[in-house]
């Protein structure tokens, strides 16, 4: 399968998909499986594009200028995305593009987190296992996205992934396509 697939038509949603090992993964899998089914956002799978994570910047920099809405897909790890996102963030986003100087090419873009979680939701709350909410954990994409000028949206979440049945992701599947596609 190729690594990016983009609908015709005016749509203008860009889903950048980074799981290192997406085709043994089955959230984030089933998920990314749904929008290519419906193919009316366009799907960025990340570490399959850069199997060497050598990105291409002006590449990236260019599918993000060609969408308004982003979306960036991924399973959380220790608190945080999978590093090539971390990588991806540092490079695209540079200075005179995403900030700083004629940097506001992102400027009025949405942005939208989707993760998936091991943990429940009850444990990521003060005096829960994990102690501070998905909205506290995710404070430096929302900052980065006010940096830049991006408008934050409400992040997708499946929680407590080892309890999902394979019927409650078939909802979360359809729902996800329906809030990515806005
Ligand atoms: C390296 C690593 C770190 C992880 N860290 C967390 C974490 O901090 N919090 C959490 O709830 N789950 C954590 N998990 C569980 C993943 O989020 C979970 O396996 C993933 O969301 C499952 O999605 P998938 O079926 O698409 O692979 C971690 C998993 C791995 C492999």
């Amino acid at each position: 399968m190729s690594n990016q697939s983009t609908p015709t038509g005016s749509a203008t949603t860009l889903v950048i998909v980074v799981h290192p090992e997406l085709e043994k993964s089955r959230i984030n899998k089933r998920l990314t499986a749904e929008l290519e089914r419906r193919g009316k956002v366009t799907v960025h799978r990340l570490y399959e594009t850069y199997p060497d994570e050598k990105i291409d910047v002006a590449r990236e920099q260019a599918l993000l200028s060609a969408h308004d809405r982003v979306v960036l897909q991924f399973p959380l790890f220790w608190y945080s995305s999978p590093s090539l996102l971390k990588k991806w963030i540092d490079e695209v986003f540079e200075l005179g593009y995403a900030h700083g100087k004629g940097g506001d090419k992102l400027k009025g873009k949405e942005l939208l987190i989707a993760l998936s979680s091991g943990g429940a939701q009850s444990m990521y709350q003060a005096g829960g296992f994990h102690n501070y909410s998905y909205s506290e954990l995710l404070r430096p994409f929302q900052q980065t996205a006010n940096l830049v000028g991006m408008i934050y949206q409400p992040p997708f979440i499946v929680s407590q992934i080892r309890e999902v049945t394979d019927e409650q992701l078939e909802k979360y599947a359809t729902d996800y396509a329906v809030y990515v596609e806005g």
